[in-house]
């Protein structure tokens, strides 16, 4: 009988798992707390993801990377995040910022700029978000105007993870203010163009050891092979379809939350006696546990799976996103929760890791679209896919199809009621 994960994963899979998990014992765990505290990016787990290929797990092979695809971000963003959340982002946003190229970068945008980042010669962040334009990301203000053959771009960005450690910024802009579908295009910035700035790195909750930025936009003059596709108008759906295949890997870092958060406190459990006996010994504690448990396995394989779907070229990938990310992600901040329960007192304090799991946790229901907007989008799609169920009209009484809402209509209604 072969173990489950070898029937599962590819053997890329397994090793990018195993060098996330070597890189975690030895860069992230005993220093999690350390860059935690000062706000420090611990450049020495970029380095060593780095230099054992990392960060081309996503790229296609043609342009550096090892094609592994979302199923291999997943599972190394997953491993990071077990042991330090905060570093499972620093990680995941370079897909973020760079899915933008794999999905509507020109061949020469492709050939210049992703395989410096399969190397992790080239960071990445994404800059969609805006102070006024958040969930609601038609609605951004940030424009960009072409003259004589150049682009200027002008305004604000709010939110954007990694923003000062970046290299390469996908932003989005408003290029059509009177369009209502092609109104805004995306563009590539590099960190060292004039009137790039990073005007704050805000003070957070949690995920403290990524600089999540405001960034502004002082006429940045861009030629037009920045522009991401090389033609207007393709914004939007470019960050639609970027969200599509990154919020898989924000979920992994939610499962890897709650699996980190579950390990301490089982662990925890075992050793902390109250009453004469270890408090793993009571079932209130093992309830606890046991929903956590569950909780974490559940949102595991909806991960997998949305990541599975992904790699496959799935048509509709954006349903099986939304639902892996509101779901793991609701399940790292309920999973963090009960952690800091099981520690009790301890819970509280930052000199146990478990409060700065709770604390990592709660972004991840807010970044790469509120749990609110991927309810949103599960909906839309599931009442879109009903269409497809015209077999069942049939099993549904007639009574509750009226179109007329409340009206009665007494002709239709009389034989259903059986
Ligand atoms: N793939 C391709 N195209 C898509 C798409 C998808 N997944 N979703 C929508 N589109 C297309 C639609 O087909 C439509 O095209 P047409 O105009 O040609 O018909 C167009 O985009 C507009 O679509 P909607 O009408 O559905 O758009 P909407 O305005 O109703 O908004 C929304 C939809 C789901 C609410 C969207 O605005 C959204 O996802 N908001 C959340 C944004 C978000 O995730 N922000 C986080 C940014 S990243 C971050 O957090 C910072 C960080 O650094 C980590």
């Amino acid at each position: 009988m072969q173990p489950l994960q070898n029937i599962v994963f590819s053997d890329a899979h397994q090793k990018w798992r195993e060098t996330a998990r070597e890189i975690a014992k030895e860069h992230l765990l005993p220093n999690a707390a350390k860059h935690d505290k000062e706000a420090s990016y611990n450049e020495a787990a970029f380095d060593a993801a780095a230099e054992a290929g990392m960060l081309g797990i996503w790229i296609p092979t043609a342009y550096g990377g090892s094609e592994d695809g979302i199923t291999g971000l997943a599972l190394a963003v997953e491993e990071f995040s077990k042991a330090d959340p905060a570093f499972g982002v620093a990680f995941a946003v370079n897909a973020l910022g760079s899915i933008p190229l794999i999905v509507g970068g020109t061949e020469e945008q492709k050939v210049k700029y992703l395989p410096r980042v399969a190397r992790g010669d080239a960071a990445c962040a994404f800059a969609l978000s805006e102070k006024f334009a958040g969930s609601d990301a038609g609605g951004l203000s940030v424009r960009a105007e072409k003259n004589n053959g150049k682009w200027t771009i002008c305004g604000e960005k709010k939110w954007t993870t990694n923003g000062s450690r970046a290299d390469i910024i996908s932003c989005f802009a408003v290029t059509d203010p009177e369009s209502r579908s092609r109104r805004i295009s995306a563009f590539i910035i590099e960190k060292d163009d004039p009137g790039f700035e990073i005007k704050k790195v805000e003070p957070s909750m949690g995920i403290r050891s990524v600089p999540v930025c405001e960034t502004a936009y002082n006429n940045v003059s861009l030629s037009e092979d920045r522009l991401l596709g090389g033609k207007p108008g393709l914004g939007f759906k470019h960050s639609m379809m970027t969200l599509d295949l990154a919020r898989p890997g924000v979920a992994a870092q939610a499962v890897g939350t709650a699996a980190g958060a579950l390990e301490y406190a089982t662990t925890y459990a075992t050793r902390r006696r109250q009453f004469g006996q270890p408090i793993s010994g009571f079932q209130m504690i093992q309830a606890i546990l046991a929903d956590m448990g569950m909780q974490t396995e559940a949102a595991r394989w909806l991960v997998y799976l949305c990541a599975a779907m992904a790699d496959s070229g799935a048509k509709n990938v954006t349903k099986i996103a939304a639902m892996s990310k509101c779901f793991a992600t609701d399940t790292a901040v309920k999973v963090a929760t009960d952690a800091v329960q099981v520690f009790g007192g301890y819970g509280f304090m930052e000199d146990y890791p478990i409060a700065k799991f709770y604390r990592d946790a709660k972004i991840l229901q807010i970044y790469e679209g509120t749990n609110q907007v991927q309810r949103l989008v599960v909906a839309r799609n599931l009442i879109k896919e009903a269409a497809e169920f015209d077999y069942l009209t049939d099993f549904i009484p007639v009574e509750s199809q009226s179109t007329f809402g409340g009206d009665y209509e007494i002709a239709n209604t009389a034989t259903t009621n059986s």
